[in-house]
């Protein structure tokens, strides 16, 4: 270089010096081609460098990218060998790139997924038909947590296949926790079950209690009753037997009184009458519960509420000699899925609790609309009574609960109605009304 240098200063210095003998330029020529070819690749160089580090970065960026993916990722050459797996594989099996890149496809596949691959690298064209559960090997030999692996090609810029790219979603934990939820589904409808069963029981429990506590009364009525008509038969038996035997007036006279035969016939109509009330109120009752009985029996279909309401309005006020007006606002149709004859009993109930409350009333007024939206008919029952006392709501609907005198209602109206509804898959709601009289809201879902 320094030999150039002063050849290139003794050339310099020759051609600016008149004296000097002519030079010979081919040398110069020379040393500008060398210089250009220098620069240029001094240029060159940078310019490597430059590309070096961009792909050095764009390197970096592409693995990041494949350790951040929690996927697992097999990259495949077309014969089937690895190129590359990613983080997410060697996070489950334990085996790293280095262990794996080489290995045909199948050796990384448990012996007993390795049969639903075979077709792989011919089919990838069906993405359907590349998607299978298989279970990797890891560095142990075991195999794997299920993996749901997919099959796709990789193609080159041109578009011509290159290669297979697999990536597998790993599924045990997402079965896991799916099981999980199943066992938790299931003790939950056990529990619910156990928790309907024990409710279905203290229900009935307490409508046992109800009825054992309601025919208690009459029952010991009509027996006490009983009791006493036994002892008079008695008395009534010695007397007739005097009179029978024709006896003298005056023994027989004294024997009346002895006897307390007066006493006896004064008393007989009303311990009759007694009796009577008391096998009638026994009766009431067991026809109240008959109509629960009758539950089941029918099979549900779908039935026209808004007839139902009207039949059962004209139905109860029917025969009263004082009747309320009855305003009904309802559609032609209002379909619901049910028993014809139970939301009749319902309505009926309904009715006639609203009549009863309005019996007082100057001018009772009954009023029944219904509408229905997102999927559910709305039915209101309205009166003009004194409404629901604060102290009753919260027991209207208990078997036996009435405020009625004795012998005018057996409390089981309102509970028989909501039990009904319930059946239904419906509600059953009570509350004053905004001018104060009671307000009856049944919900029932729309049929279809
Ligand atoms: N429309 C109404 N207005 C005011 N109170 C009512 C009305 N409907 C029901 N109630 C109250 O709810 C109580 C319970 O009603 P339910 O229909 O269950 O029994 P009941 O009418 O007393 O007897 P039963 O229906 O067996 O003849 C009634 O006694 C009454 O106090
Ligand atoms: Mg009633």
């Amino acid at each position: 270089m320094s030999s150039d240098q002063d050849r290139r200063e003794a050339v310099l210095a020759a051609l600016f010096d008149p004296d000097a003998p002519p030079v010979d330029t081919g040398w110069l020529r020379e040393i500008f081609r060398v210089e250009g070819v220098q620069a240029e690749l001094i240029e060159r160089e940078i310019e490597l460098e430059r590309q070096n580090h961009s792909l050095r970065e764009a390197q970096q960026f592409i693995e990041s990218v494949l350790a951040s993916i929690s996927e697992v990722l097999v990259v495949c050459a077309p014969d089937g060998r690895v190129q590359q797996v990613n983080h997410a594989f060697t996070r489950l099996t334990g085996r790293t790139g280095a262990e794996v890149i080489g290995l045909s496809m199948t050796e990384l596949l448990d012996p007993g997924s390795r049969h639903l691959t075979t077709h792989w690298p011919a089919l990838p064209e069906r993405p359907s038909a590349c998607e299978r559960e298989v279970r990797l090997l890891d560095h142990t030999g075991r195999a794997s947590e299920p993996v749901v692996l997919n099959c796709a090609l990789r193609r080159d810029p041109r578009g011509d296949a290159v290669g297979l790219v697999l990536v597998g979603r790993p599924v045990g934990e997402l079965r896991r926790a799916y099981r999980r939820l199943n066992r938790a589904h299931h003790e939950l409808q056990q529990a619910q079950q156990r928790i309907l069963q024990s409710e279905k029981m203290a229900s009935l429990g307490r409508l046992v209690a109800g009825v054992a506590h309601e025919l208690n009364n009459p029952v010991s009525f009509v027996y006490g009753n009983a009791h006493i008509l036994r002892r008079y038969t008695h008395a009534l038996g010695d007397y007739l037997g005097l009179v029978h035997r024709g006896v003298d007036p005056q023994v027989l006279d004294r024997q009346r009184r002895a006897l307390d035969i007066d006493d006896i016939l004064d008393d007989l109509p009303s311990l009759v009458d007694g009796m009577v009330e008391g096998a009638a109120r026994i009766g009431e009752i067991i026809r109240s519960l008959r109509h629960l009985s009758l539950r089941g029996g029918q099979e549900p279909e779908p039935v026209n509420l808004a007839a139902i309401a009207t039949t059962a309005a004209h139905w109860v006020v029917k025969g009263l000699q004082q009747r309320p007006e009855v305003e009904l606002e309802l559609p032609e149709r209002l379909v619901v899925f049910g028993n014809a004859g139970q939301l009749h009993q319902v309505l009926v109930n309904l009715v006639q609790n609203a009549v009863d409350a309005t019996a007082g009333h100057p001018r009772p007024v009954i009023r029944i609309d219904a509408t229905s939206g997102s999927g559910h008919a709305w039915l209101r029952v309205r009166d003009n009574g004194p409404g629901l006392a604060e102290r009753d709501l919260p027991h209207i609907f208990e078997p036996f609960y009435t405020t009625k005198d004795p012998g005018q209602g057996t409390g089981l109206g309102l509970w028989i109605c909501y039990e009904i509804v319930e059946h239904h898959g419906g509600t059953l709601e009570a509350t004053n009304g905004p001018d104060g009289g009671a307000l009856f809201t049944l919900t029932l879902p729309l049929s279809g």
